[in-house]
């Protein structure tokens, strides 16, 4: 239909687990497609005045989720066009806000393996989603990689909803919005 594959070229949604790229990536591919770039935590930030993991930390993962899907929702009824969101690793998660994000773009995976994930997340903070008690014998490594594995298992099915899928893993950032541009250009001659 038309109209549907007009909307479909509205947005480019990046979605993956936390550390897969997406706010790294999401502005070079955003100014190599001539797009505005938006990233749904940092609207999120400005929104509430506090930081992610804080706000998740401290008023609970029912109210972040609430937050979420309120942006989401007002981004995609703001009347912008030409966009590139970044969407946090939970939003694609949620039934109302993957009808929403399905209906208004092009949604890209950016996949990445455990241990690279672990790498990159090693080096910031404490993440409230990564915060686990560690099993008798158990190092804090073996723990977060055994939690990155546990959450990748649980959301693997919704990230295998995506229409395109990009692997992150050992490739340079100029590399892979290079890819993820070709990927994305092939996807709407297709569509
Ligand atoms: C979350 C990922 C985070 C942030 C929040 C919840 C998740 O975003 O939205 O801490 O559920 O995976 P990033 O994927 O940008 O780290």
């Amino acid at each position: 239909m038309m109209s549907s594959s007009v909307n479909r070229r509205r947005c480019v949604f990046l979605i993956g687990f936390s550390g897969s790229g997406k706010s790294t990536l999401g502005p070079p591919l955003a100014r190599r497609l001539k797009r505005s770039f938006y990233d749904t935590d940092d609207l999120i930030e400005h929104h509430s005045g506090k930081n992610v993991d804080r706000s998740f930390a401290e008023d609970g993962e029912v109210v972040f989720r609430r937050l979420e899907e309120n942006v989401i929702s007002n981004l995609l009824t703001s009347g912008r066009s030409k966009m590139v969101i970044a969407l946090g690793g939970g939003a694609f998660a949620n039934e109302r806000n993957r009808r929403r994000i399905q209906e208004n773009g092009v949604v890209v995976y950016l996949g990445c393996s455990t241990r690279e994930l672990y790498r990159r997340l090693a080096g910031q903070g404490e993440r409230p989603l990564l915060r686990v008690r560690l099993r008798q014998g158990e190092t804090r490594r073996q723990a977060r990689l055994r939690r990155i594995k546990q959450l990748r298992q649980q959301r693997q099915a919704v990230y295998d909803m995506a229409d395109i899928k990009v692997s992150t893993t050992g490739r340079s950032i100029g590399q892979t919005v290079q890819l993820l541009d070709k990927r994305i250009r092939t996807w709407y001659d297709d569509h």
